[in-house]
């Protein structure tokens, strides 16, 4: 008898002998008994459920890749902000859903950074629309230090408890996007001497705001009456989103990085330095006229991409609701077939990218080629005409075909 076969009249695992144990199951080198398959099928289940355990998070929601999944089907491009975008929210949401117990964790505020149109308010509203929580846009622009003409800054926090239909626990844990936020930017040390009401006033005024602080707002829409019924709203949890064209910003930032010596035109052609340019530190946004204090508090900056002509072409095809879907629909209300040729897509985003107004140029245009055959479209059915099919000609030249 060999040595090997031998062996195989005990289990390979605890060794016991054959004679000893229920069952020994024989394989060609090894051998297993029936009290190891026991404990191996208790490990195995063990794991399972430890795996069980990781797979299903608190707040399943508040996974940045969901969140980016649902941006993704609304947004085009824009990755990089849609990836900080997520993560920011997701961990705002996970830590005012679960404070952590001797353990202060700060509100990371947002501030997006990106030419006109190019989906920053977009984003920051797919975003509240996904996480079902009160969402308000307000513009910077319209905002005063208190005690001047305007709106001052917490009015803002009205307007959320509106979207939120008057339930305060819901505003408290809402998303303000403030638009416009660079044109509160101080304008120079010139204008330091008076009091700057719409620049760094503004600022001063949205610190504690924007930090977390308890401000008290009228019940009613509407402004603060001394007298009038006002409820308290706790700003510790909003969370606010900033966003700005930032326009110059670009300058300042490729100065940091090449000296001032270079000209900007000439640094554009350079597409390592133009992936930089989307970097933007703090002290940038300072020399921008932010104040410090202020840019303390948007703790996570994002920049977005001017978009080219393959994702606008994308935003009139593809997206959720996009243009196309909305003007066929349109037209299918005259029983008129609408289509588009490639070239004529083409053509109308070539077009989007010379107004300079990003994807909110997209509209004009396709009302611009659409306007005369939506005022026949009428007449178009009355004569059987059922198909409208937009070319390139009919892009540059839109003319009614009755
Ligand atoms: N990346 C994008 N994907 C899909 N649609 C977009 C995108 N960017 C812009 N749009 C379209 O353009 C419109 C305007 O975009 P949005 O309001 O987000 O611009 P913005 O960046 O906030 O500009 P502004 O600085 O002028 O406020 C959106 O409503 C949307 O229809
Ligand atoms: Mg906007």
């Amino acid at each position: 008898m060999t040595e090997e076969s031998n062996k195989l009249k005990n289990c390979s695992f605890c060794g016991h002998s054959k004679e000893i144990v229920k069952k020994l199951i024989v394989g060609d080198q090894v051998a297993i008994c029936s009290d190891c398959v026991e404990l191996c099928q208790d490990l195995i289940l063990d794991d399972e459920s430890i795996l069980r355990e990781i797979e299903e998070p608190k707040d399943p929601q508040f996974d940045p890749a969901a969140i980016k999944e649902h941006l993704d089907q609304h947004i085009i491009g824009q990755d990089e902000a849609k990836i900080v975008l997520s993560v920011a929210i997701a961990n705002h949401y996970k830590r005012i859903n679960n404070p952590p117990k001797n353990l202060e964790i700060q509100k990371g505020n947002v501030l997006i950074v990106g030419p006109t149109g190019s989906g920053k308010t977009l984003l920051a509203k797919t975003a509240a629309k996904y996480l079902n929580v009160p969402f308000v846009v307000a513009d910077a622009t319209s905002l005063t230090e208190a005690g001047y003409v305007g709106d001052d800054v917490e009015s803002m926090i009205n307007l959320l408890l509106t979207a939120a239909n008057g339930d305060i626990k819901q505003a408290e844990r809402g998303i303000v996007f403030i638009d416009e936020i660079d044109k509160i930017a101080r304008k120079g040390e010139s204008t330091s001497i008076t009091r700057d009401v719409s620049g760094e006033g503004v600022q001063q005024a949205l610190l504690k705001l924007v930090e977390g602080t308890v401000c008290r707002v009228a019940t009613q829409g509407g402004r603060k009456h001394p007298n009038g019924n006002t409820q308290e709203v706790n700003t510790k949890d909003i969370l606010f989103i900033s966003g700005g064209a930032f326009v110059g910003l670009k300058d300042i930032i490729a100065n940091r990085l090449n000296g001032t010596s270079i000209g900007f035109n000439a640094m554009v052609t350079d597409s390592k330095l133009e992936g930089e340019l989307t970097k933007v530190s703090p002290d940038d946004l300072s020399k921008f006229g932010m104040i410090p204090e202020f840019i303390g508090r948007f703790t996570t900056t994002v920049s977005i991409k001017e978009l080219n002509k393959e994702q606008l072409i994308r935003i009139l095809t593809d997206v959720k609701n996009n243009y196309i879907s909305q003007y066929t629909y349109l037209f299918s209300l005259d029983s008129i077939d609408l289509t588009f040729t490639t070239e004529a897509l083409d053509q109308i985003a070539e077009n989007t990218i010379g107004l300079k107004t990003g994807a909110r140029g997209l509209h004009s245009e396709i009302e611009r080629v659409l306007m005369c055959h939506m005022f026949d479209a009428k007449k178009y059915r009355e004569n059987k005409i059922l198909k409208l099919n937009i070319d390139k000609d009919q892009v540059l030249n839109p003319k009614s075909i009755i």
